[in-house]
């Protein structure tokens, strides 16, 4: 899509909080890869999307610097501001899961910063060693990792999703390699390829594949 036409959407778009604008500025200031970093457009998309279904449970793959994480979080349920002093025991819990242990004090400060300490577990370490641990049905997962494991993250988690509940995966035209013959997919291609065919055929769910930014997969277990 045009510069310009992206430019236009961020304008009317509600403006990022100044703690994702903070986020946003250090992470462009100290990571290799800032452009990993979700963004206006689609982190107010998941944000929105989160708010809609009013999770009380949500896991992230793939936190890289936690921007995502707060934005999934504002739709936890019930708020957290609607629970002073409370704690948590009523409240939504995202778990989000980092394999670079070098983010973590960057994910903690805003994440303290956001005051979502308390709604927010943060494990570091391998997703694929860290999901068979928790205990807990998901109403919504982002899925934000390593591409080549899409298909296996998929059928790790598929039955531990609640009926009802959605699966949002990022990244599914992976620039648009998705069209390259076969002969020509690097390892991330594969894994993106075989999951939205995965997906596509599975009929246990309903699936639209959004062509915003790099590709959104939203899937609904049925
Ligand atoms: C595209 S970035 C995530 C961006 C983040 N969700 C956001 O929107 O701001 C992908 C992240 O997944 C992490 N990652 C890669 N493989 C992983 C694995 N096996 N387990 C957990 N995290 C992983 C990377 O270190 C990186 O920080």
């Amino acid at each position: 899509m045009k510069e310009e036409i992206i430019e236009y959407a961020r304008k009317n778009t509600t403006p990022v909080s100044e703690i994702l604008y903070q986020l946003t500025r250090e992470t462009h200031l100290t990571q290799v890869s800032p452009q990993m970093l979700a963004g206006t457009i689609q982190g107010a998309m998941l944000q929105m999307i989160s708010r809609m279904i009013r999770p009380n449970r949500i896991l992230e793959i793939g936190t890289f610097t936690g921007y995502s994480a707060i934005c999934l979080a504002a739709g936890l349920t019930p708020p957290p501001d609607l629970l002073p002093g409370k704690g948590r025991d009523r409240g939504g819990v995202l778990h989000t899961i980092e394999i670079n242990p070098e983010l973590e004090s960057i994910i903690r400060k805003y994440l303290h910063e956001a005051s979502l300490t308390d709604a927010v577990v943060l494990h570091i370490g391998d997703a694929m060693k860290i999901i068979p641990t928790l205990d807990d049905t998901w109403d919504l997962v982002y899925l934000d990792a390593d591409k080549p494991r899409y298909p296996d993250y998929y059928n790790l988690l598929f039955p531990r999703i609640r009926p009802g509940g959605f699966i949002l995966a990022d990244n599914v035209l992976w620039d648009g390699k998705v069209l390259d013959p076969p002969e020509k997919w690097d390892k991330d291609t594969r894994g993106i390829t075989a999951f939205n065919q995965l997906v596509q055929l599975d009929t246990r769910v309903e699936n639209l594949l959004l062509p915003v930014r790099d590709g959104l997969m939203i899937i609904r277990k049925i």
